[in-house]
């Protein structure tokens, strides 16, 4: 089991490249299933989850190419409509073969993907849209069974804003007979290239990035080369890394665009912030001032952001309201920031956070990906030596972390 062994005290400064999207390249990648011709998606990250999800595509007979961050799928001759629980369950994700499979095969049978560390992330939203659409739906034996010769389009209402489930629809409808209206649709960034690669296969799609997506099935979809858009997760966590001790970075491959919630919060905190074309640069105070935020869906703050901004705020200059709206077992991190020395107080789904001056290193275990990202922020100011046990988590999602943390300055290595 992997452990990270970080040095507190550096201040990070210098450039490093950001990496293609994990919640982009996830779905896109399942995009592949809907056409019977090949598929070449680049800027692709070498992450856990996208190394996953193609050996699931790949037992579904998907032809599977990759060279450097370029990955070739080829679903022309799929075999096996099937996601089995033993890979659903290391990543829930996987239920975005569904809405594809469907659309592709009339059929599929998904595992259910089960709980993970921040929820319950129940799917219902999915099943209900297909149903909409005419998909007969059978939840048995712990499977989703769905069986639609030919999906309908549909006017479909989410009861609430789904990434995924927005994703799942979207693919499926692209070749649904008739037109499909998704109300109350994500608006996040990852959708919108999710839409952008459907409309470079021939999918007949607008309004994706609002809360509305008009859908217009086509009878199939081609082939056709994407490129994945950079990870707004993993920028806004260095950035992070960089404010909290009171370094200058600067990032490229980065879309700034796409953090303006982010970057908004850490201006109140006190750093400056510039966005270039695909740089962000970003110079921090010798401390930064505490930040409330509620997380809520895009454009607002990302939930995917939150454990981080906790961590800043540990260290902070006053004290921080921090509210999760999204998932409701979101604050694992708090209790492993506490064992640093964090002045935390949990109520519900509300956090109070009060900067101490010092957190002191100190084992600790990272309980979820976005989790792991906030201890390494506070171990990389805290006194002394911080080890950050079960980093399996990170690699779900970082790509060359400690490299990349090591190429700005941060004493950090990893040990098995
Ligand atoms: C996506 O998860 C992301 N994952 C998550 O990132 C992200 O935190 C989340 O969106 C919110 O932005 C990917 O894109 C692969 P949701 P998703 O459906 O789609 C409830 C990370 O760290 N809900 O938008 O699973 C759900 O329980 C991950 O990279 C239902 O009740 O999240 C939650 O409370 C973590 N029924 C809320 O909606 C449903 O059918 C939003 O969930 C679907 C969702």
């Amino acid at each position: 089991m992997d452990k990270l062994l970080i040095e507190g005290g550096a201040r990070l400064t210098g450039e490093v490249a950001v990496s293609g999207a994990k919640n982009a390249a996830l779905p896109i990648l399942c995009a592949a299933l809907l056409s019977a011709e090949p598929v070449t998606f680049t800027n692709v990250p070498r992450l856990r989850d996208v190394g996953t999800l193609l050996a699931l595509l790949g037992q579904m007979g998907v032809g599977i190419e990759r060279e450097g961050d370029a990955v070739t799928l080829d679903a022309g001759a799929l075999t096996a409509p099937v996601a089995p629980y033993e890979m659903v369950k290391t990543m829930r994700a996987s239920i975005l073969v569904l809405g594809p499979l469907a659309a592709r095969c009339g059929e599929a049978r998904v595992s259910l993907p089960g709980g993970c560390a921040i929820g319950a992330r129940p799917v219902d939203q999915h099943i209900k849209g297909l149903q909409a659409m005419g998909a007969e739906v059978a939840v048995e034996h712990g499977y989703i069974h769905v069986r639609a010769p030919r999906l309908k389009g549909a006017r479909l209402v989410t009861d609430m804003v789904t990434v995924t489930g927005t994703e799942n629809l979207m693919m499926a409808a692209s070749l649904a007979e008739g037109v499909t209206v998704i109300e109350n649709a994500a608006r996040e960034p990852e959708v919108i290239d999710l839409a952008d690669c459907l409309t470079a296969m021939g999918a007949n799609i607008s309004g994706a990035g609002s809360d509305t997506i008009r859908i217009e099935g086509v009878p199939r979809l081609r082939g056709a080369r994407h490129r994945i858009m950079p990870d707004r997760i993993e920028t806004g966590t260095y950035l992070c890394a960089a404010a909290v001790t009171g370094g200058e970075i600067r990032l490229t491959g980065a879309q700034a665009a796409s953090l303006d919630a982010v970057i908004d919060k850490l201006i109140e905190a006190g750093c400056t912030v510039r966005g270039e074309p695909g740089v962000i640069h970003l110079r921090a105070p010798s401390r930064l001032a505490a930040v409330s935020l509620r997380t809520a869906p895009y454009p607002a703050f990302p939930t995917d952001m939150q454990a981080q901004f906790m961590a800043l705020n540990c260290v902070a200059g006053g004290a921080a309201m921090i509210r999760e709206t999204i998932f409701e077992n979101r604050f694992m991190h708090a209790v492993e920031l506490q064992r640093l020395g964090a002045d935390i107080h949990i109520d519900g789904n509300t956090a109070v956070v009060r900067g101490v001056d010092r957190l002191q290193g100190a084992t600790v275990m990272a309980t979820d990906l976005r989790a792991s990202a906030s201890l390494i922020i506070a171990g990389l100011v805290a006194e002394g030596e911080t080890t950050i046990e079960r980093i399996y988590h990170l690699d779900r999602g970082y790509e060359r972390l400690e490299e990349k943390l090591a190429a700005l300055g941060a004493k950090v290595r990893r040990i098995a």
